[in-house]
């Protein structure tokens, strides 16, 4: 059968088209950091998948049907059962969005000194952990650094590591265990069933909670459908609940698999837990029925709840990844493999042979994209770097790779063959495209707060 989309445009907004010379002043204003590009001047915007999504008419439909009372609305309980319906947790708490449920749920269960193991940590995770005084370990799988395997499930975690950990002297110091599905800053790779049952095994064993950050919790469980033959014959929606019994906690951004622009939830089985996240929650976010969220938005995420797990929607969206990805591979640009779903990631160190690491070639290739076609992407590299107080570079980050985030729904296979050709025209001539070196580098969270200028290696 061939593939059909299974929507159509309701609603289409007018993208900006802009000069060269325009998107070169526009890089130089913003500090050549991505973040700070206007949006009036990205003509295709691959930043991120989070809360870029289109809703659907049934999304607005019941939107229009929103409860906006303060307590106890019928959006909120029409949004809790959404989630119940997915989780096996008794307690359930919306906050605004994916870092505040961190914030909430890490503030319970973490203190400094304490220690946070993770398939991979994403970046406010990170954040979040750091700031308690915590310190956030990553311990991926190794088959996350062959960037050429098409092995199934390469954002699991590495659980003899975690093992290791656990009976070694650091042991009483872990306090939680992450495990991120899929792993976003490992690629957007799925993990798989098997090691969220051995890792929450591991987890039990040790007194140490299970917390799924499960973002991608819809991708995640179409991939495993899709990739491991035990669970071929199960639904997405099956998949997802046995993966969320596997977490003791969960916290999950809405603002991707949600299909809403915001929204998160927290949901755990400890009452006591529940009771001290529930109060932080009041302080900050919101009365525990609307968690800083509108009626609107907890209606658009009810009905979005139940749309991301329909097996057409998701087969197409891994559709049109594979089909930018297999544009890209056309064009002799290589990518992250096996591709995911919420983005491709290419690889910069081939693609620019003639930068090295201290050239930021992952920015660079960024950069390049923003100038030559109006396209904006992110970089991963500066995240996962250090420097000296000189900005020179220290460590390099294990991969090269610049993130193409799909938004959910968007953007069609036109925009996807264009965003390969203007690839496919840097590829043609790369010793055009300049190194980068950071004028402003701010220790945390530095890749959305840098700022960096063009050099000739
Ligand atoms: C894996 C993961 N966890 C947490 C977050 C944070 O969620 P939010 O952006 O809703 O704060 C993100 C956002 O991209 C994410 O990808």
């Amino acid at each position: 059968m061939p593939h059909l989309r299974p929507f159509v445009s309701a609603v289409v907004r007018p993208i900006p088209i802009t000069t060269r010379e325009e998107r070169i002043a526009e890089l130089d204003r913003a500090g050549h950091n991505p973040f700070n590009i206007r949006g009036e001047m990205v003509s295709i915007d691959l930043l991120s998948d989070s809360g870029t999504g289109a809703v659907s008419t049934d999304q607005q439909a019941w939107a229009q049907r929103a409860d906006e009372r303060y307590a106890g609305a019928d959006s909120w309980f029409r949004f809790r059962d959404a989630v119940r319906d997915l989780v096996p947790h008794e307690h359930v708490l919306p906050v605004h969005q994916g870092r505040a449920a961190e914030r909430v749920l890490f503030g319970a269960l973490l203190g400094p000194g304490e220690i946070s193991l993770s398939n991979m940590h994403f970046d406010t995770t990170r954040a979040n952990v750091e700031r308690i005084g915590a310190e956030a370990r990553d311990l991926p799988s190794p088959q996350l650094f062959d960037m050429h395997s098409d092995a199934p499930f390469k954002g699991d975690i590495d659980v003899e590591a975690v093992k290791a950990v656990l009976d070694g002297p650091d042991g009483p110091r872990v306090k939680q265990i992450v495990v991120t599905i899929t792993n976003n800053g490992g690629g957007g790779q799925p993990v798989s069933m098997a090691n969220l049952a051995e890792i929450s095994a591991v987890a039990r064993e040790h007194r140490v909670p299970l917390v799924l950050d499960a973002a991608r919790f819809a991708e995640n469980a179409w991939l495993i459908t899709r990739r491991d033959p035990d669970y071929r014959d199960w639904s997405p929606r099956e998949v997802a609940r046995r993966a969320f019994e596997y977490g003791d906690a969960v916290v999950a951004s809405l603002k991707k698999d949600g299909l809403s622009h915001e929204g998160a939830f927290i949901a755990v089985h400890d009452p006591e837990l529940a009771d001290r996240c529930e109060v932080d929650i009041i302080a900050t976010e919101g009365f525990r029925t609307y968690g800083g969220l509108t009626g609107h938005t907890l209606e658009h995420l009810a009905q979005g709840l139940r749309e991301v797990l329909d097996p057409h929607y998701l087969a197409d969206r891994e559709h049109e990844a594979a089909y930018l990805a297999d544009r890209l591979h056309a064009a002799g640009v290589e990518t992250l493999r096996p591709t995911g779903l919420h983005a491709v990631y290419v690889n910069a160190t081939p693609l620019l042979p003639h930068l090295q690491p201290k050239h930021l070639p992952d920015h660079a290739l960024t950069c390049a994209l923003y100038r030559e076609g109006g396209v904006r992407a992110a970089g991963g590299g500066l995240f996962l770097s250090t420097f000296d107080e000189n900005n020179e570079l220290v460590t390099a980050p294990p991969f090269e790779l610049m993130r193409l985030a799909l938004p959910r729904r968007v953007y069609d296979h036109s925009h996807m063959e264009y965003i390969a050709e203007v690839l496919a025209e840097i590829a043609k001539n790369p010793e055009r495209v300049p190194g980068y070196r950071l004028t402003h580098n701010p220790p945390v969270l530095r890749h959305f707060r840098c700022r960096a200028e063009p050099i000739t290696p």
